[in-house]
């Protein structure tokens, strides 16, 4: 039996640290999807379609991951794809209460289990908003996202 993981998120843009829960899934699942939402209430910086490339170029060296994207229910995607497993970060306690709400949520909505995996000590303190908020006023962010994130990102922001 085939063993796959949906990581779910906004990405807007990956980080390092989503690059480090993604690997580690990748590790101890045979497949892991990495799903980009898309969710017309929020503004992102990047697109749907930037976002993808983005994670595309930042896991190409991960044979067992593919990245797509969904709009509506996490449940029902993960429904679709046959897959009953979703694997988040926990950054912090301060992560904690709202993630496990989604997780019993999306229990009982789907039956879904979620798997949580600590993220790295080095990457704990690091989220997209901050890493557009730095990168926005020109400060070094350079050790906190994939290089050709880095890139886009000046592009974008200049
Ligand atoms: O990277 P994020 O912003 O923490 O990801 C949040 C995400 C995409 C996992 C969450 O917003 C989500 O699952 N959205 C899809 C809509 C949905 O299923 N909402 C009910 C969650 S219980």
């Amino acid at each position: 039996m085939t063993l796959t993981a949906l990581c779910p998120g906004t990405f807007d843009p990956v980080t390092n640290g989503h690059v480090d829960i993604v690997q580690r899934a990748a590790g101890l699942f045979d497949r892991v999807v990495v799903a980009v939402v898309e969710n017309p209430a929020k503004e992102p910086l990047f697109s749907v379609a930037e976002r993808i490339q983005m994670l595309r170029e930042a896991l190409s060296g991960l044979g067992n991951v593919d990245v797509e994207s969904f709009s509506g229910l996490l449940v029902d995607h993960a429904r679709s794809r046959g897959v009953g497993v979703i694997v988040k970060g926990l950054r912090a306690v301060s992560d904690f209460d709202y993630e496990l709400q989604m997780a019993q949520m999306n229990r009982h909505l789907g039956e879904v289990e979620t798997y949580f995996v600590p993220t790295s000590p080095r990457w704990s303190y690091l989220s997209s908003s901050l890493v557009k908020e730095i990168a926005g006023y020109g400060g070094d962010v350079s050790r906190l996202v994939p290089e050709q994130v880095l890139r886009r990102l000046k592009e974008r922001l200049a």
